[in-house]
């Protein structure tokens, strides 16, 4: 959390090892929201070229959902010297919200772009013809919206954030990107419900909000960082001003 939930360039040098092979990179990012700004990916991009026994697969399926001015940037285009070596995976799910399309797409060197449609062919029941035209008229089309979209999010950020905040035992920082806010619910740690539980993990604290005020939030500890819990702000701003208000009003009933 003090680092904004990115990976370092001096933790992801120790990491690496002559057995590695791929690093995946998501920015934005789920669960935190986290996005790495030009230089921060080529500190980064930076290492990687010292290594080039690494491929680097990077998730940009959150790229039209930046706040703040902050711009995109993904490692091929940072660091063209790994242009042969990068994998680079998007979607319209998010941007375009045609999650029930269930298309996603790739783009990076022949042979293995290759070695994937022969795996895939043979093991996925594939993407519908329907879907695919879809997603083309998606990508194609008026790209306007996305930036409208942009700005309404931008807003719910802005407003989860701080409600959050003033919710007791809630910490919550402000990302850069993605849909997601990812706060810390240490200070409701030790504390007990009105029922008499004591919450002693981020899982206990999501189901007493869930239990207590119908919130569904997602633990920390499923993504590998506890106690802190994920939000989606992807539903409308009427929604989330009522979830926020419950979730204050849950934290106002812990006892110490
Ligand atoms: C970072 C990231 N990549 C990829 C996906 C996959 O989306 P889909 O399976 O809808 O294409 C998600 C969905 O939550 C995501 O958060």
């Amino acid at each position: 959390a003090e680092q904004g939930f990115k990976l370092q360039p001096a933790d992801l040098e120790k990491a690496i090892t002559p057995e590695t092979k791929w690093l995946i990179l998501n920015s934005p990012s789920n669960p935190s929201g986290a996005a790495y700004t030009r230089d921060e990916m080529k500190a980064l991009t930076d290492v990687l070229v010292k290594h080039p026994q690494v491929w680097v697969m990077t998730d940009d399926m959150y790229e039209h959902l930046l706040y703040d001015g902050i711009e995109f940037v993904t490692p091929a285009q940072v660091e063209p010297a790994l242009y042969d070596r990068t994998l680079t995976v998007n979607g319209v799910s998010k941007s375009y919200a045609m999650t029930g399309w269930r298309i996603g797409y790739a783009g990076g060197p022949k042979a293995l772009i290759k070695a994937m449609g022969v795996i895939q062919s043979q093991s996925t029941s594939n993407p519908t013809s329907i879907a695919q035209a879809a997603a083309v008229e998606a990508l194609n089309g008026p790209q306007d919206f996305i930036t409208e979209r942009a700005a309404v999010f931008a807003q719910r950020r802005d407003l989860v954030v701080s409600m959050l905040n003033q919710a007791k035992g809630i910490s919550c920082p402000k990302p850069e990107g993605a849909f997601y806010v990812y706060p810390s619910c240490a200070g409701t740690i030790g504390k007990t419900t009105p029922d008499g539980k004591v919450i002693e993990t981020d899982e206990d604290f999501v189901t007493y909000l869930l239990e207590s005020e119908g919130v569904a939030v997602v633990q920390g500890s499923a993504f590998g960082l506890a106690p802190h819990f994920r939000i989606s702000y992807a539903t409308s701003t009427e929604a989330l001003e009522e979830a926020c208000k419950r979730i204050q009003r849950a934290c106002g009933n812990l006892k110490d």
